[in-house]
């Protein structure tokens, strides 16, 4: 739906200034034959969740149905809904729209192929995911739990909480550029979670793939990713980490 120059005097007219948030979105929907371009919806946060997320989800119940972004569980869990909000590529559901300026500009995250609106193609980042061997290797015999002592498992902190939502990948230069060799950071920082992990015993396997001219090394330490990450995690550190264990294995 398209909002006529009415729309917007109509709403300014009938809410006070406090409560009103412009929404600039950037559209594009490849069945149409048209160029990207943006829709500003005029929203009340009176009327409204507290988060981008409410917004978006107040403008597609009400304004424009026709509006798509990926969303799961509101909860900054899954990592779905992330996108690149007034600069900063962060989660919907956990930027509070109190805290964001009144007009609120909401791209794609940056450098990913779009498939519609603010839905990314994710395809090539699942596929390094996979690349990875995200899952725990053991092979001892004879098969049984495998126990972590309380040092070990400290070890995973501050890495098992990555929610794969791209923001850090989609804000590194390095991947924006390279993201068909270049792992990038959300999939570096899953890689060393593996490497670090006591229990599992594939660590020279993942080492020898992992050192690689591009695959790793092309991160320059510019440190947007651990700037960006919404989960407050340090991937710049992890790859710095994994360089160091492959120096010093
Ligand atoms: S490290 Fe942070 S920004 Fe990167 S994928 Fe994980 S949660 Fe998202
Ligand atoms: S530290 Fe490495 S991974 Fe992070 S933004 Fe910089 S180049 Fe990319
Ligand atoms: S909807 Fe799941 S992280 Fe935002």
């Amino acid at each position: 739906m398209f909002l006529t120059k009415n729309y917007y005097k109509l709403n300014l007219i009938t809410q006070p200034l406090d409560y009103q948030r412009y929404i600039r979105v950037y559209r594009w929907n490849p069945y149409r034959q048209q160029k990207p371009w943006f829709n500003v919806y005029p929203i009340s946060t009176k009327n409204c969740g507290p988060m981008v997320l409410d917004a978006l989800f107040q403008i597609k119940n009400t304004q424009d149905s026709s509006l798509s972004f990926r969303r799961s569980c509101r909860e900054g869990i899954c990592g779905s809904c992330s996108m690149n909000i007034n600069g900063t590529n962060s989660l919907a559901c956990l930027k509070s729209l109190s805290k964001e300026s009144k007009f609120i500009t909401i791209y794609p995250l940056p450098h990913m192929y779009v498939i519609k609106d603010l839905i990314i193609d994710l395809t090539n980042f699942y596929s390094q995911y996979k690349l990875i061997k995200p899952w725990l290797v053991n092979n001892l015999l004879p098969e049984k739990e495998q126990l972590q002592s309380k040092k070990d498992r400290l070890e995973l902190d501050g890495l098992y909480e990555c929610i794969l939502c791209a923001c850090c990948s989609a804000s590194c230069p390095s991947y924006w550029w390279n993201q068909d060799t270049y792992l990038g950071p959300a999939i570096l920082l899953q890689a060393y979670r593996w490497v670090v992990d006591s229990r599992d015993n594939n660590t020279n396997y993942r080492l020898k793939f992992l050192n690689h001219k591009i695959r790793l090394f092309r991160c320059h330490t510019i440190m947007n990713c651990s700037k960006t990450c919404p989960k407050n995690l340090n991937p710049g550190r992890a790859i710095a980490n994994i360089k160091q264990t492959i120096l010093y294995n």
